[in-house]
């Protein structure tokens, strides 16, 4: 098997799994109970909020454990939103956003918030100047994503983190879901108020991640109920997750040189997909190390997914929450890239653990597949 979506998700390493089945069976207790399993699983609890805090370069009481990137999303911009509602009622994000942000994002348009989106331009990259001409005294939220999740562009968020600190009423959100661990990002370089990321992108366990709230940074709790995870995410805590998510990134950071090699893995294919008639890469060269996105004008591209798939090689269309609908990239749309390249889109996405000779299989497949289904796209 050859699996090149590592952007929708990728494979649990198998010492987190061990980390996580010796957590979940060691440590059981309810971190919130008085006696001493509860004490033990509390003190488990911080243990990896501490770790996960150190990773990033900042306190532990800043880490909120979550379910993931949706949820922190949801969380960080709905929250901070709500807490400064009084202040204002104006956001500012991208319209090349994750599904979780834009979402989030609609639903607040329709409690009566005014979202402005700024479009890509046609290299994927969102213009400071831009974001910053579209802040105003009443903007309270600010959300832009570090890497993109479709095309793999890195955006200045460490430009706009600084411009923005002249909007103090502004909240700067980060979705770092697809950087963390793989594009660097100093949080507190960069001024970032809330900041998203999720285990199963860095082979960790689906259903973990963490919001990033700088201290300081108010925001609504969503749930109610308990007064776990400083009574902004309520709820018993998955302890074991946690512990999981810390070993996940403390493997990744291990790996850290691996990601050079990716680097010169991608710009390798990318010189091969751009002899390939019919391909036009998408990606910017300079973006995130694990991902390429390209355009096969003529041919669907459900096709050529099922192709490779039954080749055993596992690649998508678009982002993977979106990938079953057969509407146009929002992402390509907001780059300004014309209709046909934006219905056409094909996404590789790299691990640590993706060789060159599984992209060398890859590449010579695709070239035998492309002619022939450019030929029965054309009969
Ligand atoms: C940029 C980005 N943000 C958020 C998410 C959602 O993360 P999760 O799957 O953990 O909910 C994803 C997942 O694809 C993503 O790529």
């Amino acid at each position: 098997m050859i699996y090149l979506d590592n952007s929708a998700t990728t494979r649990p390493d198998p010492a987190v799994v061990e980390t996580y089945m010796k957590a979940s069976l060691g440590f059981f207790g309810n971190p919130s109970s008085l006696h001493t399993l509860g004490v033990e699983a509390e003190r488990l609890l911080n243990e990896a909020r501490n770790r996960v805090a150190a990773y990033l370069g900042v306190s532990s009481n800043e880490i909120i454990f979550t379910s993931g990137g949706t949820e922190g999303n949801n969380l960080a911009i709905k929250g901070a939103a709500k807490a400064r509602k009084h202040r204002g009622k104006h956001i500012v994000t991208t319209s090349a956003e994750h599904a979780s942000v834009l979402a989030t994002c609609q639903s607040l348009e329709a409690e009566g918030f005014e979202v402005t989106y700024i479009d890509l331009d046609p290299r994927g990259l969102v213009s400071v100047e831009s974001v910053m001409a579209a802040v105003r005294p009443d903007t309270v939220v600010v959300s832009v994503h570090h890497v993109n999740n479709e095309i793999g562009a890195i955006q200045p968020v460490e430009d706009i983190g600084k411009r923005l600190m002249d909007w103090p009423n502004a909240m700067f959100h980060v979705d770092h879901v697809q950087g963390l661990s793989k594009v660097p990002l100093s949080l507190n370089d960069a001024h970032i108020d809330l900041c998203t990321g999720s285990a199963h992108k860095i082979h960790g366990l689906k259903g973990t991640g963490f919001l990033y709230k700088r201290k300081g940074t108010n925001i609504s709790p969503l749930q109610h109920g308990g007064n776990q995870e400083f009574n902004v995410r309520t709820g018993t805590e998955n302890v074991a997750g946690a512990v999981a998510l810390a070993k996940a990134l403390r493997l990744m950071g291990e790996r850290g040189s691996e990601l050079k090699r990716l680097e010169s893995l991608k710009g390798y294919v990318i010189k091969e997909l751009k002899k390939i008639e019919g391909v036009i890469v998408n990606s910017p060269l300079e973006g995130a190390p694990h991902i390429i996105n390209m355009s096969l004008p003529c041919i669907k591209p459900e096709v050529v997914v099922q192709a490779l798939a039954e080749k055993d090689i596992y690649v998508s269309t678009k982002s993977a929450c979106s990938s079953k609908e057969s509407e146009p990239s929002h992402v390509l749309q907001s780059m300004g890239l014309a209709h046909e390249r934006t219905v056409s889109a094909i996404r590789i996405s790299f691990s640590v653990e993706t060789t060159k000779e599984e992209l060398d299989r890859f590449l010579m497949e695709f070239r035998q597949l492309i002619p022939e289904l450019m030929e029965v796209a054309q009969s």
